[in-house]
């Protein structure tokens, strides 16, 4: 007998308040540091990331601040429809609703030592909402917006004295909201640091007196002892409550059966359980002291920070899981960068539109790689489609490759399930349309709902269930088996 999804799985969907509420001038709160991030369309740039900014970019941007290219700052406008949403949420039948506090919506620079009233009360109507359609609310407190003016005083995260700020912050949070959330999440996929510095820590790497690397891991510190002190805390004051880390996960394989791409594959595979390594056994491992060490990456350590880390370990582990990479030790396609090594193509593999590739299995293999290692329950805290999709003019939308890529994904859960993993949740990201983190736009889409706006802000922003809302709706009735 095959193992299905347990009772009471934490079916739902998963969204940002950065790329969902918008709102960004209401109720007193303050710019974060995602507001200046701009869309840029494709063809014209020049193959960089779009997030990542230069402190000349950024003051740019804040002088011409009416810029319609700035879409984290309207989001999907759930600030204005927050009611309607939560209820279509309900009539999918949601067990949870993955969202995130916009920490400058109760404390507008972070330094703040008491919130704004407006921001505190907005987040109450919502778990409101939730708690009306049986929702349990999962919080992510910090989806990598940080007040701006972090970034442009202390340079994010570098600078320690962030971690006091972000604690009178997590400290109120879990005061205030324990009597309604029961499943939080500390920080939104704290490896993203490494890749992408400014997005993860609000940090310019070109304006610290560190090399890019130390600067980035210093900043990465900070961040692992502001967890493991809030997750203390709220072991320690609010009891009942599950608190959980988050990290991006790329399974990666190596291109053949050589020693050596195996071996690099295996030290790619390390730098990624690194995050989880700290969070979950409150050390540092061994491999990144010795990475530390090659790559000239000196740190000024917190005071009693192995004390800390190991006080303040985490009850699960989520992660988000969108594509697999492939990496080789041929002379000419390896290249150092932060996970070691440059990706290459699977041949085995189709891509979306955004080249990212669709690998159900690889999501197993994740899971039982996780779970043997940490023997903590997992949750699958994002996973999706970005495509683009057609609104009919009958208000209909067809998505039939979304639901294909789900159902493959979902297959490969419960056959985790029946390898024995412990799944609590999952939360497809982008429930419903909103901005895209990478491409700063509307038209990456991944939710059940379409909004109506497109990249610059023009819409009526009206919802509309797309094919995948009925089908998500019979899985969730189902538990899982009607995946048809
Ligand atoms: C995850 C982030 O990395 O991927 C989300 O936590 C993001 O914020 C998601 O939106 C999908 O990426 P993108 O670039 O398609 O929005």
């Amino acid at each position: 007998m095959k193992k299905e999804f347990p009772n009471g799985f934490l079916w739902g969907g998963a969204t940002s308040a950065a790329q969902l509420e918008g709102g960004f001038d209401k109720g007193g709160r303050g710019l974060s540091h995602l507001d200046y991030l701009k869309h840029i369309p494709l063809a014209e740039r020049n193959g960089r990331s779009l997030m990542q900014i230069t402190e000349e970019e950024y003051l740019e941007n804040k002088a011409k601040a009416c810029q319609t290219n700035l879409a984290f700052r309207r989001g999907n406008d759930f600030y204005h429809h927050y009611k309607e949403d939560i209820r279509l949420f309900g009539e999918m039948g949601f067990k949870t609703f993955r969202m995130s506090i916009a920490w400058s919506r109760l404390f507008p620079t972070g330094m703040e030592k008491e919130p704004v009233k407006e921001g505190v009360e907005f987040y109450h109507q919502i778990f409101r909402e939730c708690h009306k359609y049986n929702i349990e609310p999962l919080v992510t407190m910090i989806h990598y917006d940080i007040p701006a003016v972090l970034t442009e005083t202390v340079n994010g995260w570098e600078d320690p004295v962030v971690i006091d700020y972000f604690l009178n912050y997590t400290k109120f949070l879990i005061d205030e909201y324990k009597q309604e959330v029961k499943y939080w999440l500390t920080f939104n996929e704290i490896n993203m640091i490494c890749w992408s510095p400014y997005l993860g820590g609000g940090l310019f790497v070109e304006k610290s007196k560190r090399t890019r690397l130390s600067c980035i891991h210093q900043a990465l510190h900070h961040q692992f002892i502001a967890s493991a002190l809030t997750v203390k805390y709220a072991h320690d004051t609010a009891p009942g409550i599950l608190i959980g880390n988050m990290t991006q996960r790329s399974q990666t394989y190596p291109l053949t059966c050589k020693p050596e791409d195996v071996f690099l594959t295996q030290k790619s595979d390390q730098f990624n359980l690194f995050f989880n390594d700290v969070m979950v056994f409150g050390e540092y491992p061994y491999f990144i002291k010795k990475y530390y060490e090659e790559q000239n990456i000196t740190l000024d350590y917190i005071d009693n920070y192995e004390a800390i880390l190991k006080a303040g370990t985490v009850d699960f582990i989520s992660f988000s899981y969108y594509f697999t990479s492939v990496i080789t030790s041929e002379p000419g396609k390896v290249e150092p960068f932060e996970n070691f090594v440059k990706q290459q193509k699977n041949p085995y593999l189709q891509a979306s539109d955004w080249g990212w590739t669709i690998d159900p299995m690889g999501l197993r293999i994740a899971l039982n790689e996780l779970y043997d290692r940490y023997h903590l329950p997992c949750f699958i805290t994002e996973n999706g489609l970005g495509a683009f999709d057609q609104l009919e003019d009958n208000g209909s939308i067809h998505d039939r490759y979304r639901i294909n890529y789900l159902r493959e994904h979902i297959e490969a859960m419960r056959a985790a399930i029946d390898d024995g993993v412990e799944l609590m949740g999952y939360t497809p990201w982008g429930c419903i349309d909103l901005v895209s983190m990478g491409d700063v736009q509307m038209s990456k889409r991944y939710g059940f709902i379409y909004v109506d706006a497109d990249d610059f802000g023009q819409g009526t922003y009206r919802r509309y269930k797309k094919d995948s809302f009925d089908w998500y709706k019979k899985v969730i009735a189902s538990n899982g088996r009607d995946l048809d």
